[in-house]
């Protein structure tokens, strides 16, 4: 396949930041899928909850559940993320959510124990480290809710076929890994489910940005524009429409404190 070599130029070109990986989102197949996590939580929330969010990003998805729970706290240790959610919380007038640049679970001892009715973390720190599942298990009230969306080890494996993988993984199946450390830390699992579905992009520069937005937040160099793989990319999992489809995998692990 041939590229338009500037087209790749200009995108190589551009100020590339996490969230501008999701813009436009990609087309989502839905046969089969769970749901969105939001909707899942919602049904555990109860109006006098006091929830936190580890790793909230822009704070969108304590926003999307305001009205289910008392009081909200989203962290963060991205400077710039933490003002994206203090941004759209001011605009939406929103007064029962707090959001605060955090590192965790270094700084988690500034947060009172058992201070907090359920813990999530979307693709957040939380369940990656010993010392993380540590400070949740402080921070929950006893018989308290924890919720996790991790990536999983076949997400986007197209993109790991070419480019090779971006970030170091563990060995096996990564959601058994959190099933042992979580429950060998004073939890009670009682979710453990993979998700695997199709997101299509719309041609391989709406991929290849979204790709740079992804590498650059996770500190891996850029290719060259003509660095061969890209067409290869474009050869191997272009559909007959000309998207790019990736297999995304994600799995949400749910547990009670003991
Ligand atoms: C993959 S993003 C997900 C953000 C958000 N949960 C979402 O789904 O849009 C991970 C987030 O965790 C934050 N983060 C990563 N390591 C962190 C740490 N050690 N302490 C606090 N936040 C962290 C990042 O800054 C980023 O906003």
């Amino acid at each position: 396949m041939t590229l338009n070599l500037e087209h790749i130029q200009t995108i190589l070109n551009a100020r590339h930041f996490y969230y501008a990986a999701q813009n436009p989102p990609p087309r989502t197949d839905e046969r089969w899928r769970l749901g969105f996590y939001t909707d899942f939580m919602l049904r555990h929330l109860t109006p006098s909850m006091r929830v936190l969010d580890v790793g909230c990003g822009k704070g969108h998805i304590l926003m999307e559940m305001v009205h289910g729970f008392q009081y909200g706290l989203g962290i963060d240790n991205d400077p710039e993320h933490i003002q994206m959610a203090e941004e759209a919380k001011r605009a939406a007038g929103v007064t029962n959510v707090a959001f605060r640049l955090l590192e965790y679970p270094g700084q988690a001892a500034q947060l009172p124990a058992e201070s907090f009715d359920l813990l999530m973390s979307i693709r957040g720190p939380l369940p990656d480290t010993l010392e993380g599942i540590q400070a949740a298990y402080r921070l929950l009230r006893p018989d308290g809710l924890l919720f996790c969306q991790e990536i999983g080890e076949l997400h986007y494996q197209e993109v790991t076929e070419v480019f090779g993988r971006a970030q170091e993984a563990p060995e096996g199946s990564w959601s058994k890994r959190h099933w042992d450390m979580l429950q060998k830390n004073g939890f009670d699992v009682r979710l453990a489910a993979d998700n695997l579905t199709k997101l299509y992009f719309r041609d391989i520069y709406t991929w290849f940005d979204y790709q740079c937005n992804l590498w650059t937040w996770l500190g891996v160099p850029l290719p060259e524009a003509d660095d061969p793989r890209i067409a290869l990319m474009a050869e191997r999992h272009s559909n007959p429409a000309g998207e790019i489809a990736l297999t995304a995998h994600v799995f949400w692990i749910a547990a009670v404190k003991k």
